[in-house]
């Protein structure tokens, strides 16, 4: 899997892979957004709803293709985000993705375990109005 760490972690990724938690669809969700990884073309689609106030979480749910470590992050960020303020996923980097994953990842696997975060907070900012793109694209 290219991933380095404690069997517990790894366990927990392969557990996320097997059994994803939050995958499908919300209807009537605040926004959806998609990315990919361009090396791989594995792609994230996200719906996040936000609750009255537009500033917290209140669910989220995914469904996407790829490796086990892009799957596995969007699902653990999946249980992490409902609760979170909008401000702290806008702050949240690769090194959280990484302490949330609980393993090493090599560089060429970096852009896997982002996908979802990146996907999450574009289409936060688009949602906003702070950014004008289609589709999320992992670049580091
Ligand atoms: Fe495609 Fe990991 S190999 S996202």
């Amino acid at each position: 899997m290219g991933i380095g760490g404690s069997d517990m972690y790894r366990q927990q990724i392969l557990d996320h892979y097997k059994n994803p938690r939050n995958y499908g669809e919300i209807e009537d969700a605040t926004f959806t957004h998609i990315g990919e990884n361009p090396m791989c073309g594995d792609t994230i689609e996200m719906d996040v709803v936000l609750d009255d106030d537009e500033e917290t979480i209140s669910h989220v749910a995914f469904r996407g293709d790829g490796c086990a470590i892009s799957q596995a992050a969007a699902s653990m960020l999946s249980q992490e985000l409902p609760g979170t303020d909008i401000e702290e996923l806008q702050e949240m980097d690769r090194d959280d993705i990484i302490d949330m994953l609980g393993v090493d990842i090599s560089p060429m696997r970096v852009k896997c375990a982002v996908l979802a975060e990146k996907v999450a907070q574009d289409g936060t900012d688009i949602y906003f109005g702070e950014k004008d793109i289609e589709q999320t694209i992992t670049e580091d």
